[in-house]
């Protein structure tokens, strides 16, 4: 029985909800530790899609319980939504998901915040979920967190006083009208209702859980290249989606932690603001993108798309402690006939030794490639790993060694079926 980690090795969207879904199947318990509703994890099975932003991606396997840890911030709207929706699917969610009493609430102030100030000239490029302002205040200790609901007076006055600074902030910095906090309390105040039986102590479940033999898949959202220490400040989230965030935002320590699984897209891409090195402008980024289906899952957006980051993922590699890993979208790599995968940095024509977050010098240097042949061949049917083209192999090796991980999982498709082990 084990505790892992599944941290996004890249900028998101590596396909964290399919391989968590293939593999809680073998696990009991599957919690997610930091981010919010800014996350969008897909699972396909059969003809059905189902994106996930809050509830973790281990919920459509029916013996598998969920959890949303005190990292997680919680758009309470967005929460009941999806459990609507998994449930208008016939998902039980009853007494299958559980949620920190310390994680906190995103308020509408939040969202409207993010909106304002991704409106005006230091844009990010956030999704607008609220992300940012609610770690904000969470921060600054003037949050409000999920156990604030069971107290109808305690949440009243939080509300009360947070909005009374907010309206100040809105008027006099913004020249935005102020919030209505009745209506606000109104609306917070029927939450306990349909949230209540939800509410765990959740460090005190989970670390029962592991002395009763129990396992756990911790899945992270977002990607290690956008986390707040480690990433490419500021255009990162405000969470951890390291795999260090998986400890602080559930309550199970370091040492009970026994491997860290990595997922990599064969490619890279990014959504939003901020240094891409390898990404690719042209019609070769354009096919990437059309082949790869690379919208948003979230806010639907193109996604910036380009060659795989060796030096990238090594950098990850080394912050996340990354044991094993999953590479998916191997697929959408079939129709070039030369693929480039970027093995260092170089700046002003010297040798770059370790990955620069700073975005002002990452900006600034120029990617170093080597040019492998491609398979031009659909590989979405392979069901092994001995199936895959010799071309496909070597790539995989490729990459495998110049960033200093071992694959585990293959991912040539977003179907369940589409995953298989490699030798
Ligand atoms: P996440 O945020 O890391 O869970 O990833 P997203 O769900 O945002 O984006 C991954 C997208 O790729 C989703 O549409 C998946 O259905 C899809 N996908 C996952 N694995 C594969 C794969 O191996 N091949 C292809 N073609 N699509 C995949
Ligand atoms: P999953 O879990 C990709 C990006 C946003 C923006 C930056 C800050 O699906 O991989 P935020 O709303 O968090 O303040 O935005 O982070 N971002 C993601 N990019 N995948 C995600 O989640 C992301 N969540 C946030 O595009 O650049
Ligand atoms: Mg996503």
């Amino acid at each position: 029985m084990s505790v892992s980690v599944l941290v996004g090795s890249q900028w998101g969207d590596e396909g964290k909800g399919k391989i968590v879904d293939i593999l809680s199947e073998n696990y009991d318990i599957v919690t997610r530790y930091q981010g919010g509703a800014n996350a969008g994890h897909t699972v396909e099975i059969g003809d059905k899609k189902y994106i996930l932003h809050l509830i973790p991606s281990g919920i459509l396997r029916e013996n598998v319980i969920c959890v949303i840890g005190n990292g997680v911030v919680i758009d309470p709207t967005a929460l009941l939504d999806e459990i609507a929706l998994l449930e208008k699917n016939n998902i039980k969610v009853d007494g299958r998901l559980f949620i920190s009493h310390n994680a906190h609430l995103i308020m509408p102030y939040h969202k409207l915040l993010d909106s304002i100030s991704e409106s005006g000239e230091n844009k990010i490029g956030t999704t607008g979920r609220g992300i940012g302002p609610c770690y904000i205040d969470k921060y600054a200790r003037k949050g409000i967190k999920i156990v604030d609901l069971l107290n109808r007076k305690v949440l009243e006055e939080k509300i009360r006083e947070n909005i009374k600074e907010k309206n100040i902030l809105l008027k006099k910095i913004y020249d935005h009208e102020e919030l209505d906090v009745e209506e606000i309390i109104r609306q917070y105040l029927e939450f306990d209702k349909t949230i209540d039986k939800y509410i765990k102590d959740v460090p005190f479940y989970l670390n029962n859980a592991i002395d009763e033999g129990k396992s756990i898949l911790l899945e992270g959202a977002q990607g290690a290249l956008l986390d707040v220490d480690h990433g490419t400040y500021p255009y990162v989230t405000s969470s951890s989606p390291t795999s260090g965030g998986a400890c602080t935002g559930t309550g199970i320590p370091p040492t009970r932690i026994d491997s860290v699984i990595g997922i990599v897209k064969a490619y890279t891409t990014r959504v939003g603001l901020g240094p891409f090195p390898t990404e690719l402008t042209d019609e070769e980024g354009e096919k990437l993108r059309k082949v790869g289906a690379e919208y948003g899952a979230t806010t639907g957006r193109p996604r910036r798309c380009g060659w795989f980051d060796a030096f990238l993922v090594r950098y990850s590699a080394m912050i996340n402690g990354i044991n094993t890993c999953a590479v998916t979208k191997l697929d959408v790599l079939g129709s070039f006939d030369k693929i480039k995968v970027c093995i260092g940095y170089e700046k002003n024509g010297k040798k770059i030794k370790s990955f620069p977050t700073d975005v002002e010098r990452l900006s600034t240097v120029t990617p170093v490639y080597e040019t492998l042949p491609g398979w031009n061949k659909d590989i979405s049917n392979c069901l092994s790993y001995s199936e895959l083209p010799t071309e496909t192999k070597d790539y995989l090796s490729f990459i495998s060694k110049q960033a200093g991980i071992t694959f585990n999982i293959i991912s040539v498709g977003p179907k369940r079926k589409q995953t298989f082990y490699a030798d």
